[in-house]
Parts: C-alpha cells; sequence; structure tokens
C-alpha cells in the first residue's frame, strides 16, 4: 500500500450548521496535500449532502458513509441503499463494532453489506475487532458462495478493493477517555489481517488516535492509515491528525509534498 488513509468517522455527531463550522475551521488549518494520503470523512446520512458540496473543494478529501443498506432495495423501512449513496460517497463504514454490538450485526450482514459496496462501486471500510471477523468475510469471497452478495468489481478480487479497520473495543475512546493499543501489537495484527486477505489490501488502525499518537501508528510497516472517532469531531485537531500522517515514515522524503 502506498497510500496512507486518514478516516474521519463522525458516528452520531454533527448537524449541517456544525458541519459548516467544521469545514470552515478545516479550510484554514488544511496544509498538506500529498498523493500519498487520501482522507475521507464520514458523516451521518442526512449532513452527506451539504458535505459533498463542501468536501469537493479540497484536492485528496473524499467522503464516506458510515453505514449501508444489506438490500438493494425495496421494503426496508430506514435503510439507505448503495444507489442513493453513490451519488455522494466512495467509501461506506461497515460492520463498525458499536453497529455489531448495538444493532447486532452480523458477520452475515457485513458480508451482506460489503457486497452492495462492491456491486455499485464504493469501497468498503470493514471494521473488525479480531482475525475470526476477517476469515468470516475472507471465505466468504473466497468461496463465491453467493456471487450476489459479494460480486468482485473490475474483474479483480473484492478484498483487494476493500479496506480493513482493525480496531480493538477497549481502544475506542470512551467519555473523553483515550486508551490507544501499543502501535507494535497493531502492526502485528495488520500483518494477520494481511495473510488472511492478501498483502495489498489496506489495513487501518482505530481506537483512541489523536495527533499526538497518530505518527507511532502510521510510522508501522503494516498499518495504513488510521480511523479516527471522538478526535475528528474537532476541526483542527483533525487537521492536525492529516499533517502528522503525511510526514510518516512510510512515506521516502521526496514522495513527501507538504506544501506549505
Ligand atoms: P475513537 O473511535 O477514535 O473515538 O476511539 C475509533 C473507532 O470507533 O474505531
Amino acid at each position: 500500500m502506498t497510500q496512507t488513509l486518514v478516516v474521519a468517522n463522525w458516528k452520531e455527531n454533527i448537524t449541517v450548521d456544525e458541519a459548516q463550522e467544521w469545514v470552515e475551521k478545516l479550510s484554514s488549518k488544511f496544509k498538506v496535500q500529498s498523493s500519498k494520503l487520501e482522507v475521507v470523512v464520514c458523516p451521518s446520512f442526512v449532513v452527506l449532502p451539504m458535505m459533498a458540496y463542501e468536501i469537493s473543494k479540497f484536492e485528496g478529501v473524499k467522503l464516506g458513509a458510515q453505514d449501508i443498506s444489506k438490500f438493494e432495495e425495496g421494503q426496508h423501512t430506514g435503510e439507505v441503499s448503495a444507489k442513493m449513496l453513490k451519488d455522494f460517497v466512495s467509501y461506506v463504514i461497515v460492520g463498525h463494532s458499536e453497529r455489531r454490538r448495538y444493532f447486532n450485526e452480523t458477520d452475515e450482514d457485513v458480508i451482506s453489506k460489503m457486497g452492495q459496496c462492491l456491486k455499485h462501486n464504493l469501497t468498503p471500510i470493514v471494521c473488525v475487532s479480531k482475525t475470526e471477523e476477517v476469515s468470516a468475510v475472507s471465505n466468504e469471497t473466497e468461496q463465491g458462495s453467493d456471487s450476489a452478495k459479494l460480486e468482485p468489481r473490475s474483474g479483480k478480487n473484492g478484498l483487494e478493493k476493500t479496506v480493513f479497520v482493525y480496531e480493538p473495543l477497549e481502544a475506542i475512546s470512551a467519555e473523553g477517555e483515550f486508551h490507544p493499543d501499543d502501535p507494535e501489537h497493531v502492526n502485528l495484527m495488520a500483518e494477520k489481517i494481511k495473510m488472511i486477505v492478501g498483502k495489498n489490501t489496506p489495513v487501518l488502525y482505530g481506537g483512541s488516535v489523536n495527533a499526538e499518537n497518530v505518527r507511532s501508528f502510521v510510522d508501522q510497516p503494516d498499518i495504513d492509515g488510521v480511523l479516527v472517532g471522538q478526535t475528528s469531531l474537532d476541526a483542527v485537531e483533525f487537521s492536525k491528525i492529516i499533517n502528522n500522517s503525511a510526514m510518516s515514515r512510510r512515506f521516502a522524503p521526496s514522495d513527501s509534498d507538504e506544501s506549505k
């Protein structure tokens, strides 16, 4: 993986007005433009249309959704389909531990949602907290047991078009408390995940990432970026995370093009 991904997951936070303020703050702090870095912002569904317009002003920043329907379309009140989302987003977070925990999402649901993403040319960002969850997705893809669920995109294996996030449950920030995992342990887990899904599939880390600790993760050889919850709500802090990630040792000095 030659590109580092920095994903903001706003969760159930930030209204349209607040998003406007966030973008204004980001624009005054947003310094790094690097082809080696991609930033993805994942607001709630109702904030997506406004953000799609605002984000188009920033180079290297894309939009993502926090969830997606596992169904193509039809009588599923409250669901938002891939066909609806693809006008706004490039990425979709799938199977976040909070969805697994509070909404009883199963591996089967995650596989169906991932399939919807791949079918409609959206990149799934699949969250996992243990290797069994990775194997469940990987087996489904390899066996191709249900091509309607996991349809490979552009003739390539769906796993190569997927991003994984290792997010150990105890590392996710809670009530302002930060408990990041050990970067070397995360690197080991990323290595293990890549052994299952393939070395070309990016693996990110999520859990209490902030401007101070982000380098310790993105400097690791097998960690291809970060998913940031709590700290991404503050545009100034999030800009620092972006700028610090762009200085990762993963980039050769000549490749780093900090603009200002
Ligand atoms: P956090 O969330 O950055 O607030 O710990 C990360 C996540 O939900 O994966």
